[in-house]
């Protein structure tokens, strides 16, 4: 890393201002092609092994490949009848996952995770009920020979009765203790609101809401304009009060989801007041997180700590939660930036932005590499270590599907009309 990668946008950036966007106009324009793609979205496939990195898959693969089967862009609950092919990818997950499921033949309704190895978190499953719950809708069930509603049911009825809280009732990540992630807020409420939305359970929508609401009044961080922390209560060892770049694109990425779920599902009427939270507390990290942006187009690993490398996933991520935002509710404040950082993502090599490659990319594969943040085999680069948060990682699946995430939301903002495309 060289020091011009470290310093930060100028200040007049947060104006947004034509002297702004002239600096941005550095990134080339840039866009990764269908094959490069298609190459991101194979790593994602192979790589995704742990419960959440799947949840993330099912969601990512159905957002870029059956958009209206997707919370953000289609009606919840979706069209009735078999999915389209474009969904076997997320039904063989789901078949896997609730294939090896134990159903206890005396209480086959227990509640229970779908997926829960040991060590992982409690959390991490509930991500897996979107796929899980799209399987029965379509009628995979039959076809597989599964009850994915009983799965489904199961999953949501541990989070809500064995998974233990805080006293004001925020549920844990954690199963062996109370601790509250902001990676939590991807894995639980949108499994909730999206159970509610397909189920006609309102209740349940109104719970995702909640639960947000409360991780919020613990994690963010006023004297910190408002960024989040990563992980607060219980083992001092896994407490992390910094505001890690990746926990804020989860906590705001979760927020989309729940706000499109509602949205999309027939309490939309009825619930604009939650939906208004929704938008300003999604408004709120954006606003925290983008002075924090640097010269690459990337934030630092934790977004104020610019000793901290940089991490292209959390500023995927973030990027697609703001044109994701400019198309559920017209807030087109960030567009700009979230364009600045998708072209830094996707330039070439020997880009204006920094004639240095990035600090993973000097090994023996090095030659054919043709893009700045992507490796030879369309590695996203440079990232956190998916398993420890706070070292430089590789071959991280999660980053994969942030960069599809990406690029879906930037599809389907370009097609709206690119709304906002100069901050108006
Ligand atoms: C399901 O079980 C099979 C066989 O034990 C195993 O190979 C596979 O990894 C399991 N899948 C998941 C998602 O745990
Ligand atoms: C909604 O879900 C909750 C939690 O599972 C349940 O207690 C409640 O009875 C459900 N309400 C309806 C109307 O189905
Ligand atoms: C910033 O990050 C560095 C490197 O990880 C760390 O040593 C330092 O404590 C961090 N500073 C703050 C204020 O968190
Ligand atoms: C994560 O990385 C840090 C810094 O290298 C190291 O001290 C720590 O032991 C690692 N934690 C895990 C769980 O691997």
């Amino acid at each position: 890393m060289n020091r011009g990668q470290r310093r930060t946008m100028p200040s007049f950036c947060g104006t947004l201002s034509l002297a702004c966007l002239a600096f941005a106009t550095f990134a080339r324009a840039q866009v990764l092609t269908a094959a490069q793609l298609s190459a991101v979205k194979s790593n994602l496939m192979q790589g995704a092994k742990q419960s959440w990195e799947l949840g993330t898959e099912t969601e990512a693969l159905t957002e870029f490949d059956s958009p209206h089967y997707s919370v953000v862009k289609g009606a919840v609950p979706p069209p009735p009848g078999p999915g389209p092919a474009s969904l076997d990818e997320v039904f063989a997950i789901a078949k896997n996952i609730v294939s090896n499921l134990t159903i206890s033949p005396s209480d086959p309704n227990a509640p229970q995770p779908l997926d829960l190895p040991p060590g992982m978190a409690a959390g991490d499953s509930a991500s897996l009920g979107f796929a899980v719950l799209l399987a029965d809708w379509t009628g995979r069930g039959k076809v597989d020979g599964l009850d994915y509603g009983a799965a489904a049911t199961a999953q949501v009825d541990w989070t809500l009765t064995d998974v233990p809280r805080t006293p004001d009732g925020a549920i844990s990540h954690r199963i062996e203790q109370v601790q509250l992630w902001a990676d939590s807020v991807y894995m639980v409420p949108p499994t909730l609101a999206y159970y509610g939305a397909m189920n006609n359970n309102r209740s349940l929508l109104e719970e995702a809401h909640n639960q947000i609401r409360l991780y919020r009044q613990y994690l963010r961080d006023p004297s910190a304009g408002g960024l989040w922390k990563h992980i607060l209560l219980g083992e001092a060892s896994q407490d992390d009060e910094g505001h890690w770049s990746t926990g804020n694109a989860w906590a705001a990425a979760g927020m989309i989801r729940v706000m499109a779920t509602i949205q999309h599902s027939k309490f939309s009427r009825e619930m604009t007041s939650e939906v208004q939270d929704l938008i300003s507390w999604v408004s709120e990290i954006h606003d925290g997180v983008y002075p924090h942006l640097n010269s690459d187009g990337l934030f630092n690993n934790y977004a104020d700590n610019s000793s901290t490398f940089h991490d292209a996933a959390g500023t995927a991520m973030l990027a697609s939660t703001v044109y994701r935002l400019s198309l559920l509710a017209g807030v087109h404040t960030h567009i700009p930036l979230a364009e600045f950082s998708r072209k830094s993502i996707s330039a070439p090599l020997n880009s204006a932005v920094s004639s240095h490659a990035s600090p993973t990319s000097t090994g023996a594969a090095a030659p054919v590499q043709s893009l700045l943040h992507f490796d030879n085999e369309m590695w996203l680069t440079p990232v956190p270590n998916p398993d420890n948060w706070s070292v430089l990682g590789e071959h991280s699946p999660e980053s994969q599907a942030f960069v599809i995430e990406m690029y879906a939301a930037w599809r389907d903002w370009v097609a709206a009309g690119s709304p906002g495309a100069h901050g108006i």
